[in-house]
């Protein structure tokens, strides 16, 4: 291969890299930008989808992932009370999911829960 071509590779390959850095830094949104949510939100009306959707898989059984269940509405208000569950849903450097944040959509209804008192349904 000649050098023309590994420089052409080579920069292509800087290129991808710096897009890729741009896309994952795009700014998710943020919960302050919504409307406030009026209708109270439950654990049963709301919350328990969105936590079957996108934790159990991780949370749930004999080897749930940092020891933490998320299969029930007591283990769930306990993740929520003691503040970690929030703290990681809208930490955007190391967000639970691990995959990347949920929408500010969704995390403004379990941050609503949270605020609504922990209302079960
Ligand atoms: C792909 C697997 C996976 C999914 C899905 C997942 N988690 Fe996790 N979670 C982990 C792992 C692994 C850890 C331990 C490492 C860490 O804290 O980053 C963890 C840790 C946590 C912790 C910290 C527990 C502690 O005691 O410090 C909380 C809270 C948490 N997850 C909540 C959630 C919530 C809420 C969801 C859904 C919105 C979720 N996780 C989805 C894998 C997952």
């Amino acid at each position: 291969m000649n050098r023309k071509l590994y420089k052409w590779i080579a920069c292509v390959g800087a290129l991808a890299f710096f897009y890729n850095c741009t896309t994952n830094t795009v700014d998710e949104g943020s919960i302050e930008d919504l409307p406030p949510i009026v209708e109270t939100v439950t654990y049963e009306g709301a919350v328990q989808a969105i936590i079957v959707t996108n934790c159990v898989t991780c949370h749930s059984g004999p080897n749930a992932n940092a020891g933490l269940q998320l299969t029930s509405y007591v283990n769930v208000r306990a993740a929520a009370e003691n503040g970690n569950l929030i703290g990681r849903i809208n930490n955007s450097s190391n967000p639970m999911p691990p995959s990347g944040q949920l929408p500010p959509e969704t995390r403004q209804i379990i941050d609503q829960w949270v605020i609504d008192g922990y209302i079960q349904n």
